[in-house]
C-alpha cells in the first residue's frame, strides 16, 4: 500500500500501543515519518511487546520511544507526556487508542468491572486529551502557520452508536467519547487544535479474537459486516495517519466509521 500522508518531524504519543490497533497506529505513523512514543501498561508482558514495536520502528529507520504508563491514573499521564516531551522535545498528535473491554450481564456486572472500563476508555482519554491541549497550548506561537498546532485522534467504537448487550460498559464508555470528543473539539478549534474520533468496527486484533478465530464466529460476524471481510489494523491506522496529517486539515470534531458498513445495519438489506 502507498503512503501518501507525510509526518516527517512530527512527534505523536499513541496510547496502548504494544498491541492491536495501537500497535499498527504506532507503525503506521512511524512509516509516515513521525516519531512515536509508544505506550504500554506497566506490565511485564506489555512492556516487552512494546518493546518489539520500537525495535521494529527503529529497524526500519524510523525514531520510537517505549514508555510505562497506566493511563486512568493522572500521575501516571502527567510522566508519560513529561518523559515525551523531555525526549522528543515537542509533542504535535496525540492517539488516545488505549482501551479494554470487561463484559458480563448487567444483572452480573459488577462496580469494578464497570469502573475499570470506564477509567480507562473514557477517563484515561480525558487524562490524555487534556495533557495533550495543555503541551499544545504551551507551545510558543511557531512562524505564522495555516496548519493545526495539534492533533488529537479518539480511538472509538461502533459502539458510540451501536447499543453492546452485555457489554454495557464499554458501550457507555464509548458513547461518552463521542461527545467528549466533539465537546473539545469545539472547545479547541479557535486555539487551531483539531480533534476527531476514529471507529472502528471488528479488526482482527486480540481484544476480540473469539468473534473471529473459528469459522463459525468468523462466518456469524461477517453477516454484521456489509463489506464482506474482517478489519485489519492497517485500516484503521491509515485513517488516522490521514486525520493526523496537514491533509485533513478543515476537519475536526468528526467521527470517521472504519468498519466496512457494520454502522449501515445489514440485517434490514432486503428486510423490513
Ligand atoms: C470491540 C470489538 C468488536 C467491535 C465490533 C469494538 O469496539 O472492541 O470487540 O468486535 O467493536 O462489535
Amino acid at each position: 500500500m502507498r503512503h501518501a500522508v507525510d509526518l516527517t518531524g512530527r512527534v505523536a504519543i499513541v496510547t496502548g500501543a504494544n498491541s492491536g490497533i495501537g500497535r499498527g497506529v504506532a507503525l503506521e505513523l512511524a512509516r509516515a515519518g513521525a516519531k512515536v512514543v509508544v505506550n504500554h501498561r506497566p506490565n511485564e508482558d506489555s512492556e516487552r511487546r512494546g518493546n518489539e514495536v520500537v525495535q521494529s520502528i527503529t529497524d526500519a529507520g524510523g525514531e520510537a520511544l517505549a514508555v510505562a504508563a497506566d493511563i486512568s491514573q493522572e500521575a501516571d499521564v502527567e510522566q508519560l507526556f513529561l518523559t515525551a516531551s523531555a525526549h522528543f522535545q515537542s509533542i504535535d498528535i496525540l492517539v488516545n487508542n488505549a482501551g479494554i473491554e470487561q463484559p458480563a450481564a448487567i444483572q452480573d456486572m459488577t462496580l469494578a468491572q464497570w469502573q475499570k472500563v470506564i477509567d480507562t476508555n473514557l477517563t484515561g482519554q480525558f487524562l490524555c486529551a487534556r495533557q495533550a491541549a495543555r503541551a499544545f497550548l504551551a507551545r510558543a506561537p511557531t512562524p505564522p502557520s495555516d496548519t493545526a498546532v495539534g492533533k488529537i485522534i479518539f480511538i472509538s467504537s461502533v459502539h458510540e452508536v451501536i447499543p453492546w448487550a452485555f457489554q454495557a460498559n464499554y458501550a457507555a464508555s464509548k458513547g461518552g467519547v463521542s461527545l467528549l470528543m466533539q465537546s473539545l473539539a469545539q472547545e479547541l478549534a479557535p486555539m487551531k487544535i483539531r480533534v476527531n474520533s476514529v471507529a472502528p468496527g471488528a479488526i482482527r486484533t486480540p481484544i476480540n479474537a473469539p468473534a473471529w478465530n473459528t469459522p463459525e464466529s468468523l462466518a456469524s460476524l461477517l453477516k454484521l459486516i456489509p463489506y464482506g471481510r474482517i478489519g485489519e489494523p492497517e485500516d484503521v491506522a491509515r485513517a488516522v495517519a490521514w486525520l493526523a496529517s496537514d491533509d485533513s486539515d478543515y476537519v475536526t470534531g468528526t467521527t470517521l466509521f472504519v468498519d466496512g458498513g457494520m454502522t449501515l445495519y445489514p440485517e434490514f438489506r432486503g428486510a423490513g
